[in-house]
């Protein structure tokens, strides 16, 4: 296995200090463990933030991609929201392992970033369609209990943090975001179940130029 990246390794032990050296110790196994599992190659990885996501291919030479996690909380909360997206707007989950933390999912290309989308307007519009296909309704018995409107009142102590703006934001825009907020919350009849993550990182398009929220 090649020298993992740098700024993964430091994110990894950030984020998990008592278990992510661990886990970067034990990678190549996994990446092993996924080999013999799913008959495929695991190939050089992506761009990494804090899990280890690589292009594979199997014998038949389908393309997909093998999305290895540190098991807990993270990995059930995506598992349970691949699982109740079933690909509409959201990449389609092939197969997964609870036990070692590992996802097999279709893989999207050519994979464009929408960030690389570079007309904002149009970005924009491109982001909006694709939140629209992900409306869900939760069901009864789900992991996701907390709401946004514990967002809300996040975002209110950063608003107070902040009298003066934050960065490229302007106080009035951070109030009126705030205020536009707070009006959703308030007037939601309904819920639905939303991307938690939701980022021009993480919506690729496809080949038939289809955008896919991952
Ligand atoms: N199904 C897929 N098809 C093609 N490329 C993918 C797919 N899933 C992930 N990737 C690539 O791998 C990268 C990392 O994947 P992903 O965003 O799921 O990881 P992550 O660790 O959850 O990152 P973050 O939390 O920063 O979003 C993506 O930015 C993308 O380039
Ligand atoms: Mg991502």
């Amino acid at each position: 296995m090649e020298k993992l990246q740098g700024l993964f390794v430091k994110s990894v032990n950030h984020y998990f200090p008592d278990e992510g050296e661990a886990w970067l110790r034990k990678l190549p196994d996994l990446i092993n463990y996924c080999e013999q599992k799913w008959s495929i190659t695991v190939k050089k990885p992506y761009s990494l933030s804090i899990n280890y996501v690589a292009p594979a291919v199997t014998r038949m030479g389908k393309e997909l991609v093998v999305k290895i996690c540190i098991p807990g909380e993270g990995f059930m909360n995506e598992l349970e929201a691949l699982q109740l997206f079933e690909g509409k707007g959201m990449v389609q989950l092939v197969d997964w392992d609870e036990d070692y933390g590992l996802f097999l999912l279709e893989k999207i290309n050519p994979g464009t970033y929408l960030v690389d989308v570079l007309e904002d307007e149009e970005a924009c519009e491109i982001a909006a369609d694709v939140i629209n296909k992900l409306h869900k309704e939760p069901p009864k018995q789900t992991r996701f209990i907390p709401t946004v409107t514990s967002r809300e009142q996040n975002f209110k102590r950063i608003v107070e943090k902040n009298p003066n703006g934050l960065g490229p934001i302007s106080r009035d825009e951070l109030r009126l975001a705030l205020t536009i907020f707070s009006y959703l919350n308030k007037t939601t009849k309904k819920q639905y179940l939303l991307h938690g993550d939701f980022h021009h990182y993480n919506v690729l398009k496809s080949v038939n130029g289809n955008w896919i929220a991952i």
